[in-house]
């Protein structure tokens, strides 16, 4: 029996293979990596698969299923016409143009963006992105299912060159004038459903206190996909309960300034991460690491997040079960740390940093803020800390 294949173009070992891999492998253009990555700040290079330019980015918490591409398109551009088996859910990182996307009857719809707008395409339904400025460049974030699809099916035409349309998918035309359908639930599970959201920093929010201290929060349902989105804001002076979860969130900071505390339970305190985010940046907590997202400026602290996984179409019981109990505490079985129960020095590092920019901590109705206030007065007496006045 010959055991080489020899119509296939390579040779290698048939053995562990990474589809995804070698699809990034044969882009030629930048990947980058880390937890969290400044987009505004990443090189772009001249890609074929979009043909304007693009980098894909390939956080530590990335998971198995998803990644972020960076498209940037140059003054007056566009990419070519396309339509794909994976999702993507698009976020307007600068610049303004335009997505026009055609449905299976023909329809035409065209919607025009800017930057915070977040969108998505329905699946393998063709769309091209116009940068409608002759000036600036449009840089665009989109997050991806587009690893567990070649991983899945390893075959580019299936992914790529697919004539099956997903007619279903399509949606109300509202869906692509900004326009949605609001699902009221319970705190933390209503759901706003478009395919089109013109500016995240705009948008709606519903109350949510169980997840912090005046937090709120919109699900959103794109494109009747699998992947998931949803928006938060945390009011000034104030932080969101940590929690830990699987991989695959991906946060995106909209509106205001903030930094998220990571650390892996049993860790000492000295070895927490710490991210500091605002637009532009985006993060991905990886699998089950504590993290929380703490406002320290002087407006509301504003991000959008995506996943694998929505609130209509779970992908696997762990996404399903999160979003039923996303705001239960640890000691009732969730995986919610409430206030009281966080590490001494979640809060009085946000106490620090707060007195770095003026703000007044709003947490003392939660917190008792007694004990933090003299650990700072005793560090500025023993010169650990100085804060400028
Ligand atoms: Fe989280």
């Amino acid at each position: 029996m010959n055991v080489t294949d020899k119509t296939k173009p390579e040779t290698r070992d048939r053995f562990l293979l990474n589809p995804y891999t070698d699809w990034t492998a044969a882009q030629g253009i930048p990947v980058y990596e880390g937890f969290g990555v400044d987009m505004l700040a990443c090189e772009t290079q001249p890609w074929d698969f979009t043909e304007a330019n693009g980098a894909l980015i390939h956080l530590n918490g990335r998971g198995d299923y998803v990644s972020v591409f960076l498209h940037d398109l140059p003054p007056g551009g566009k990419t070519r016409p396309m339509g794909h088996c994976f999702e993507e859910i698009f976020y307007v990182l600068e610049g303004h143009g335009s997505t026009r996307v055609t449905l299976t009857d023909g329809t035409e719809h065209t919607f025009e963006w800017g930057p915070k707008a977040l969108f998505s395409v329905p699946l393998n339904t063709p769309y091209q992105l116009f940068n409608g400025s002759g000036r600036e460049v449009a840089k665009l974030s989109s997050t991806t299912n587009l690893p567990m699809m070649l991983k899945l099916f390893h075959n580019d035409a299936f992914v790529f060159d697919n004539p099956f349309r997903f007619t279903e998918r399509e949606g109300l035309s509202e869906f692509y004038q900004g326009e949605g359908v609001l699902t009221p639930r319970t705190p933390g599970r209503h759901t706003w459903e478009t395919n089109f959201i013109a500016d995240l920093e705009q948008f709606e929010l519903r109350e949510w206190e169980a997840r912090g201290k005046g937090c709120s929060n919109m699900m959103i349902i794109m494109a009747d996909g699998t992947m998931h989105a949803h928006a938060s804001e945390m009011p000034v002076g104030t932080y969101k309960k940590g929690h830990r979860h699987g991989p695959d969130f991906h946060v995106f900071c909209v509106r205001g300034e903030g930094y998220s505390v990571f650390w892996y339970e049993g860790e000492e305190e000295e070895n927490y991460e710490r991210f500091d985010w605002k637009h532009g940046w985006v993060f991905a907590p990886p699998e089950q690491m504590f993290h929380l997202h703490f406002n320290k400026g002087k407006e509301p602290c504003r991000y959008a997040a995506t996943a694998l996984g929505s609130l209509r179409y779970p992908f696997s019981d762990v996404k399903e079960a999160g979003f039923r109990g996303n705001d239960v505490s640890f000691k009732d079985g969730g995986a919610q740390l409430e206030y009281q129960d966080q590490p001494f020095r979640c809060h009085l590092d946000f106490l620090i940093e707060l007195e770095k920019v003026g703000v007044k901590s709003e947490m003392g109705d939660y917190i008792d803020e007694a004990p933090y206030i003299k650990a700072i007065a005793a560090m500025k007496k023993d010169g650990t800390l100085s804060v400028p006045a």
